[in-house]
C-alpha cells in the first residue's frame, strides 16, 4: 500500500537502544555472581572471545549510561544476569547482585531513560543446569522464584518487563549459540520448550499480581517466512516454518495454546512434549501486555526435496535450514547480505510488523534490530559506519510504514546500545553505537567511542523519526579520539 501521508511516530515513542548482560557485562565471576551456562561453555568457534571481560560494562556502567544520555535515548533494554542475583539458580540470594542492578537502574533513572528488564537472556545458572536444565520441571519453580526477587527489588521503578529472549532461537540453534548440551534430542528440547513456556506464563501471572501498574510481555525472535515462488507447494513449506519459527511461540504466549500447524509438526516428528495436568490452564490464565520481538531479517523456504533437509549447525541467518518434508531453507536472491551473510530486508521488517499486529492485537515494541559488521578506527580517531546508518536508517522508514498502516508500535531498541560480544562471532562483529576498543585477544583499555551512528540516532531521536537525513558533519571531541 502506498500512502499519500505517512503517520508520525507517537509522541512519548520509546527509542531506545539493547545490549545483555552476559554479552556486556563481563565481571563473569565477581562479586558473588555464580557460572551460567555460558561461562561454563568449553568450546569457542576459532579465533573467538570468552565473555569473561566482554566490554566491561560491570565496572563502567556509569561512563555506559553517560553516553547512553548523551546519544538521547529514551530507553535502555539489558538483561539481569540470572547468576548475580541467585547464584545457584535457587535459594540464596546475593546482595552484591542486588545492589549492582539498583545502581544501574537508578543511573539510568537519574538521566530519564526508562528501564526495560529482560529476565533471562540465554545465561541460565550451571548449578540449574547440572540438575537438568529446562527438562526438569523445578527449572520452572526456580525461574518464578527469581522473578518475584525482581519484581519485590526493583518492580518500584522498572514498568517494562520481557520474559525469555528468543526462547525460538534457544530451541532452534542452542546448540550454535553453545548453551545446548549438543546431544540433546529433539524431542527433549521440545519438552523443554514447554517448560520454558509454563515458566513464561507463570511469570506473566505473577508480575500482574504483585505490580498491576507493570506491563509484561514475551520477546522471541520474529522474522516472516516467505515462500520462495508462488508454487503453492512452496507456500505450504513457508507457511509450515512460520507456525514452527514464529507463531507456536507467540501463540502459546499470547493465547495459550499450541499453533495447530506447529503442533502436528511435533506429533508427526515424534516431537511432541509431555503436558501435565494443570499446564493448559497455566498457559491460559497468562496474558501478555504487549509483544516485543526481535528482527534481523525475513527467511525464505521452498517445498522440501525429500530426504537430507536437515539442519545445518550454525546461527539463524547464516544456516541452511529444512526438515524433511517439512520446508527447506533456501536464499532470497532479491536481498542483498551483510559481511556476515546475513540477508537484509527492510520491507519485510514492515510486512513483520504487520503480521505480528493482525493475529495478536497487542501494541509492539521492538527490542533488537541491528548491522554486525567490521568497524575500524579511521587515521584521524573516528568510526564512520554508515553501512550501519543506512541499515537503521531503512528499517526506521518501514517502521513509520507500519505505524501508517495501522500497527500498534511503542518503541525500537535497535541492537546495540554498544559494541559487545556476539553469540558466536567473538567482538569483531560489531553492533554498537558506541565502539569498544578491545580485540578478541587483547583487551587494550576498552575505551568508548561514539561512531557516527551515536550522532545520527541522536538526530533521528532529537526529531522524533522526522529526521533521518544523513550527517552532514560527524565532528568527534578530540578527547574521544584513539589515534
Ligand atoms: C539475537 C540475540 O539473536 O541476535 C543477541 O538476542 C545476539 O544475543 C543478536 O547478539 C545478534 O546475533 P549475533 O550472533 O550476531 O551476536
Amino acid at each position: 500500500m502506498k500512502h499519500t501521508q505517512l503517520k508520525p511516530f507517537p509522541k512519548d515513542f520509546l527509542w531506545g537502544a539493547s545490549t545483555s548482560a552476559y554479552q556486556v557485562e563481563g565481571a563473569w565471576n565477581e562479586d558473588g555472581k555464580g557460572p551460567s551456562v555460558i561461562d561454563m561453555r568449553e568450546k569457542y568457534p576459532e579465533g573467538t572471545t570468552d565473555y569473561k571481560v566482554a566490554s566491561d560494562h560491570y565496572h563502567r556502567y556509569q561512563e555506559d549510561i553517560a553516553l547512553m544520555a548523551e546519544m538521547g535515548i529514551k530507553a535502555y533494554r539489558f538483561s539481569v544476569a540470572w547468576t548475580r542475583i541467585i547464584p545457584n539458580g535457587t535459594g540464596e540470594v546475593n546482595p552484591k547482585g542486588i545492589e549492582f542492578y539498583n545502581h544501574l537502574i537508578n543511573e539510568l533513572i537519574k538521566y530519564k531513560i526508562e528501564p526495560i528488564v529482560t529476565m533471562y537472556h540465554f545465561d541460565l545458572p550451571y548449578a540449574l543446569q547440572e540438575r537438568g536444565g529446562w527438562s526438569n520441571r523445578k527449572t520452572i519453580d526456580a525461574f518464578v522464584d527469581y522473578a518475584k526477587v525482581l519484581f519485590e527489588n526493583y518492580g518500584d521503578r522498572v514498568k517494562y518487563w520481557l520474559t525469555i529472549n528468543e526462547q525460538n532461537m534457544m530451541i532452534m540453534h542452542g546448540k550454535a549459540i553453545g548453551i545446548l548440551d549438543p546431544n540433546l534430542g529433539e524431542r527433549e528440547l521440545y519438552q523443554q520448550n514447554h517448560h520454558m513456556f509454563v515458566a513464561q506464563a507463570k511469570v506473566m501471572d505473577l508480575c500482574h499480581q504483585m505490580l498491576p501498574e507493570a506491563l509484561i510481555g514475551p520477546a522471541p525472535n520474529i522474522s516472516y517466512v516467505y515462500p520462495a515462488t508462488s508454487n503453492p507447494e512452496d507456500v505450504l513449506a513457508a507457511q509450515n516454518f512460520n507456525a514452527i519459527r514464529n507463531w507456536l511461540y507467540l501463540d502459546v504466549a499470547v493465547y495459550g495454546y499450541y499453533n495447530a500447524t506447529a503442533w502436528s509438526f511435533l506429533e508427526e516428528k515424534g516431537y511432541a512434549p509431555t503436558i501435565k495436568d494443570g499446564d493448559r490452564e497455566i498457559l491460559k490464565k497468562a496474558n501478555p501486555d504487549f509483544i516485543a520481538f526481535n528482527y534481523y531479517a525475513t527467511k525464505t523456504v521452498e517445498a522440501p526435496a525429500g530426504e537430507g533437509d536437515e539442519k545445518g549447525g550454525s546461527g539463524d541467518q547464516e544456516i541452511v535450514i529444512g526438515e524433511a518434508g517439512v520446508y527447506k531453507g533456501t536464499s532470497n536472491p532479491n536481498l542483498p547480505t551483510t559481511d556476515f551473510g546475513w540477508q537484509i530486508d527492510p520491507v519485510g521488517f514492515r510486512i513483520t510488523l504487520r503480521e505480528v499486529y493482525e493475529r495478536y492485537r497487542l501494541p509492539i515494541i521492538i527490542t533488537e534490530n541491528g548491522l554486525g559488521a567490521i568497524d575500524k578506527i579511521e587515521e584521524d580517531g573516528t568510526i564512520r559506519d554508515v553501512y550501519r546508518i543506512s541499515y537503521l536508517k531503512q528499517h526506521i522508514e518501514q517502521m513509520q510504514l507500519a505505524i501508517t498502516d495501522g500497527v500498534d508500535i511503542f518503541g525500537y531498541c535497535p541492537w546495540s546500545a554498544i559494541d559487545l560480544v556476539s553469540t558466536h562471532s567473538g567482538i569483531k562483529k560489531r553492533y554498537g553505537f558506541i565502539f569498544v576498543d578491545r580485540e578478541e585477544f587483547d583487551l587494550k583499555e576498552l575505551r568508548r567511542i561514539p561512531k557516527q551512528s551515536f550522532y545520527w540516532y541522536n538526530k533521528v531521536i532529537r526529531s522524533n523519526g522526522e529526521d533521518l537525513s544523513e550527517l552532514t558533519e560527524y565532528v568527534l571531541p578530540e578527547s574521544k579520539r584513539i589515534m
